[in-house]
Parts: structure tokens; sequence; C-alpha cells
């Protein structure tokens, strides 16, 4: 029987927890993870052209423009990796005009994971948020402490994790969701991504282990 990878897309506002959700469905699942923010921050830190005029929209919390998130995406996802693992793709596509472009290259994902959480908890999701430049893991400093002393100390932040900013983002998030949503309604599940880590996590789980059912595939052959 042929072997097909899953293909998965997450969504959610800033700070809804996909970043960590992804890294839990990637241990278990061995999916290709490729989130949009982190190429982008990737192309900044290579300081590209990309780079330096994607800085100017994250910034204000807009969307990059589609001519520098639609190839970059596009490449990763015709990677040899992507294509034979199968893929997590997250924070995109955030506009009808990126999921046009995804359809159009017959890019169809199986599930669309939407975490829900209510807007009053994101804002302090965003601003305790820490990253490990080391490991790439995400840390909250009140709900996922870092492990060590060691790790504490090395610990950055996001140059668009204030308060100011994630207003900007949500504005952004609200006024694109709804497009992408109706363009994948009949694969969506909606996930409550106000409770734990590991809660949230265990209703990915289920609803990925029920489109392995479907697809009748077990986890060691995805
Ligand atoms: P991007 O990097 O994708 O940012 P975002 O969508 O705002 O999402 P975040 O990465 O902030 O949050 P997350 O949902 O991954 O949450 P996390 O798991 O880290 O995009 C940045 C910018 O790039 C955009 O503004 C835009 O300019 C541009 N861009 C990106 N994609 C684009 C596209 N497709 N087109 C055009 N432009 C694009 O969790 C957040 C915090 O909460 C962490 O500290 C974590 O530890 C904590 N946490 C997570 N889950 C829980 C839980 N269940 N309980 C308690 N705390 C939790």
């Amino acid at each position: 029987k042929e072997r097909q990878p899953l293909k998965i897309m997450i969504s959610g506002a800033p700070a809804s927890g996909k970043g960590t959700q992804c890294e839990l469905i990637k241990r278990k699942y061995d999916l290709v993870h490729i989130a949009a923010g982190d190429l982008l921050r990737a192309e900044i830190a290579a300081g590209t052209d990309n780079g330096k005029r994607a800085k100017e929209y994250m910034e204000k919390g807009q969307l990059v423009p589609d001519e520098i998130v639609v190839t970059m995406v596009k490449d990763r996802l015709l990677c040899p990796d992507s294509l034979d693992k199968g893929w997590l793709l997250d924070g995109y596509p955030r506009s009808s005009s990126q999921a046009n472009a995804l359809k159009a290259l017959g890019f169809q994902p199986d599930l669309f994971i939407l975490l829900e959480v209510p807007e009053g908890l994101l804002v302090e999701r965003v601003v305790g948020r820490r990253l490990d430049p080391v490991t790439g893991k995400i840390y909250h400093l009140k709900y996922s402490p870092p492990e060590t002393e060691e790790i504490a100390a090395r610990l950055t932040q996001r140059f668009d994790d204030t308060e100011e900013k994630v207003k900007l983002r949500l504005r952004t998030h609200n006024q694109n969701v709804e497009s992408v949503l109706s363009m994948y309604e009949d694969i969506t599940v909606k996930v409550d991504g106000s409770v734990s880590k590991d809660a949230v996590f265990a209703q990915i789980d289920g609803a990925l282990a029920k489109l392995l059912e479907i697809k009748g595939m077990t986890l060691g052959s995805v």
C-alpha cells in the first residue's frame, strides 16, 4: 500500500500555544514542523533582504507580504524530509491568498487544528514567554519555567513579545482568521487551548489517533 504521510495545519491567535503543541506533536508523530514565524526569524538572523523587509511588518504586528512568505513556505514544503515524513504547518496560511496559493500548488491538509484561547489569557502568555536559543524550546516564566539555573540565564525574549505588539498581532489575526477557516471547515477540529499544555495535547492526540484510524495507518507507519 502506498504510504501517505500526515499533513497537518495548526492555527490560533498569537500565543495560543501553537509552537508548544507542535513540539509535542513532533515528538510523538515525527512530522516536519514548519513554522512561518520561525522561517521569517531565521531570515532576519541571516540578515537577508527578505529578512530586513519582513521585520518591518513583524514589528507592526502585520502580515508579511505574500511575495516573501509564499515562496519561503512552498520551498520548505517541497524539501525531501517534508515530502517523506509529512508536515505540521504552524501559522500558515494566515490569509485567503496564502490558502489559495497552497491549494493551487496541490498542498491539501488532512486536518486543520484551531486552538481556541480567550483573549484575556494571551497577553499574559506573551509577556511571560522566553526562548532557549540553544535548544529552541519555548518556556513561560509562570507556566513552563526553565528546568535549571543554567537554562534560565540564557533565555531570550522575542522582539514582538510586548503587550502593545501582541494587541496589534491579535488584531491582524482577528481580521484574517475567518477567511482561512472557511476554506478548511470540513477538516477543522477546534481545541480548547486554555487548559494545561498536556490537557491541550490530549485533545490533539485524540484527533490525530482518529485520523490515523480513518487512514488505516498505525503510528509506526506515519
Ligand atoms: P509567529 O511567530 O507565528 O507568532 P504568533 O502567531 O503571534 O504566535 P506565537 O509564536 O506568538 O505563539 P504560539 O501560538 O506559537 O504560542 P507558544 O506555544 O509560543 O508570527 C510572528 C510574526 O511573523 C507575525 O506577527 C507576522 O508578522 C509574521 N508571520 C508569521 N506567519 C505569517 C504568515 N503566514 N503570513 C504573513 N506573516 C506571517 O506559547 C506562548 C506562551 O504561552 C509560551 O510562553 C508557552 O510556554 C505558554 N503556553 C503555551 N501553552 C500553554 C498552556 N496550555 N498553558 C499555559 N501556558 C502555555
